[in-house]
């Protein structure tokens, strides 16, 4: 889904607004073994806000996480541009650690906000999530 919530004159999503979508996309979680429900929301530099739930499969590993989905779901888009992504699960779980790989690669700037199903958070970044990560400047 891909929702363009900003022009010119107004600005971009609040932190509540990001993380109410991310509550949004975390009905739509398909967890059926680990009935852990996440979401995710990305919001671009352009205004746009792409989502994502985790997908659950019977040969687990082949799962894949809200946050991954909403990345990716986004490079699919074009965007390449990433200010902040909302997580949101039941308890205010935190990013794993691919998805927090994935986070240092394609929106290492990007602000983190961790919410749980009430729409409480806390604001984090990438960095302090990663620090001293792996990066593509590595590989030559
Ligand atoms: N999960 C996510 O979607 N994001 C995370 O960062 C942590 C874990 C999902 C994967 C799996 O479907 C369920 O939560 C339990 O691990």
């Amino acid at each position: 889904m891909l929702v363009t919530t900003s022009t010119a004159s107004q600005p971009a999503l609040s932190a509540a607004e990001l993380i109410a979508v991310a509550l949004n996309a975390r009905d739509r979680a398909y967890a059926p073994y680990s009935h852990y429900h996440v979401g995710a929301a990305v919001l671009t530099a352009d205004g746009s806000v792409i989502v994502g739930c985790n997908v659950e499969n019977a040969a687990y590993p082949s799962t894949i996480c809200a946050e991954r989905v909403a990345i990716t779901a986004a490079i699919a888009q074009g965007q390449r541009d990433f200010v902040a992504i909302a997580v949101a699960t039941e308890n205010g779980g935190s990013p794993c650690g691919a998805c927090r790989q994935v986070m240092a690669e394609l929106g290492p700037n990007m602000t983190v906000y961790i919410a749980d199903a009430d729409g409480n958070y806390r604001t984090t970044s990438v960095r302090a999530l990663l620090p001293d990560s792996f990066m593509p400047e590595h590989l030559v």
